[in-house]
C-alpha cells in the first residue's frame, strides 16, 4: 500500500490507475464503521483510495479538533489488510492556503440539526470533500448513513455542481448492543457508554410504534423523548429524506434523527424507514 502525503504524490499515483477508483474519505481513528465502507469500495472497484485528514474547517472554535483521536499506525495496518491501494494522509498546509474560496452548503439544509449546533460545519465538510474529489477523481465515493445530513449535502453538491462521481450510501454499523460506532465513542466512560445506549433504544421505540401502525410524527417523537429522558437531548426529528418537514410517516422516504449529549460528548444516530 502506498502512503501519499503530498498533492503531487496523489496526482502522480492517480494517473497510473486504469480501472474504476473508489474513494473513502475519513478523519482516521478507524473503526468497523469505516471498515465497512472500505471493504465495500474494495469489493466494487479495482482501486481504492482512503483519505485520513482531520479537516480543521469543519470544526468550530472550542470543538475537539486538537484532541480528535489519532491512531495512525493501527489505521495504516487496517487499510493494508483490507487491500487499500493508497492512503492519502496530507497535513493541513498541504490541503489549505491562506486564500480559500468559500463553499457554502445550502443554508436551509445545513443550518438545521447538526448545522444548528455547528454553524458552518457543513461548509467545511463540502470544501474538503470537493478537494478530495478533484484530487483523487473517484468513480465512486463511499459515505456512511450514520452522518445522514452530511451524506445528503454531499449528494446535493454532486448533483448541483455536476460532479462526475457516484455517491454510495453505506449502512450504519453498530456494536452488538446497538450503539452506533463513532470515533468519538472513546470519549465515553463505561457509565456514559451505557447511558448512550438510550439513543439507539429510542430508535427501536420508534420502529415498534411504526410497526404497530403509528404514523403521526408528534406521537412517535413523544415516545422517543420518553426513552431519551435521562439524556440531554439536542434534537429528535422525523423528516423526509431530503430533510424537508413532514406531518406523517411516509414509508420508504423518511428519516428519524437523534442527537444527544452524554457528558460533553455529542452523539448522533438515525434510522431510515
Ligand atoms: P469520519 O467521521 O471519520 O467518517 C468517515 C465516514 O465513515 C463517513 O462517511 C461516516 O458517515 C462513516 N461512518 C462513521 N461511523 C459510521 C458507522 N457507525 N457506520 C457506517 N459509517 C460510518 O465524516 C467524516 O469523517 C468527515 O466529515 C469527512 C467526510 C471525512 C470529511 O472530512
Amino acid at each position: 500500500m502506498k502512503i501519499l502525503q503530498t498533492i503531487d504524490e496523489l496526482k502522480t499515483f492517480r494517473a497510473t490507475l486504469k480501472g474504476p477508483v473508489g474513494l473513502v474519505p475519513t478523519m482516521g481513528a478507524l473503526h468497523n464503521g469505516h471498515l465497512s465502507l472500505i471493504q465495500q469500495s474494495c469489493n466494487e472497484n479495482e482501486h481504492t483510495i482512503v483519505s485520513i485528514f482531520v479537516n480543521p474547517t469543519q470544526f468550530l472554535a472550542g470543538e475537539d479538533f486538537e484532541k480528535y483521536p489519532k491512531k495512525t499506525e493501527a489505521d495504516i495496518k487496517i487499510c493494508e489488510l483490507c487491500g487499500v491501494e493508497a492512503l492519502f494522509m496530507p497535513d493541513v498546509q498541504t490541503m489549505y492556503t491562506s486564500l480559500e474560496p468559500s463553499i457554502l452548503a445550502p443554508s436551509s439544509k445545513s443550518y438545521i440539526l447538526e448545522g444548528l449546533a455547528r454553524p458552518g460545519h457543513f461548509d467545511g465538510v463540502l470544501q474538503v470533500v470537493l478537494k478530495l474529489f478533484h484530487l483523487s477523481k473517484p468513480h465512486r465515493a463511499y459515505f456512511g448513513k450514520k452522518d445522514a445530513q452530511q451524506l445528503y449535502l454531499i449528494q446535493n453538491m454532486v448533483q448541483t455542481l455536476f460532479l462526475d462521481v457516484q455517491i454510495i450510501p453505506c449502512e450504519i454499523v453498530r456494536e452488538d448492543d446497538g450503539l452506533a460506532l463513532s470515533s468519538r465513542n472513546v470519549y465515553l466512560s463505561n457509565e456514559q457508554r451505557s447511558e448512550a445506549l438510550l439513543i439507539s433504544k429510542s430508535l427501536k421505540t420508534a420502529t415498534r410504534a411504526i410497526i404497530a401502525g403509528t404514523r403521526d410524527i408528534a406521537t412517535i417523537k413523544h415516545e422517543m423523548l420518553l426513552t431519551l429522558e435521562p439524556l440531554h437531548v439536542e434534537y429528535v426529528e422525523i423528516l423526509r429524506r431530503d430533510f424537508d418537514t413532514i406531518e406523517t410517516i411516509d414509508l420508504g422516504n423518511t428519516i428519524i434523527l437523534v442527537c444527544a449529549k452524554v457528558g460533553t460528548t455529542r452523539l448522533i444516530d438515525n434510522l431510515w424507514i
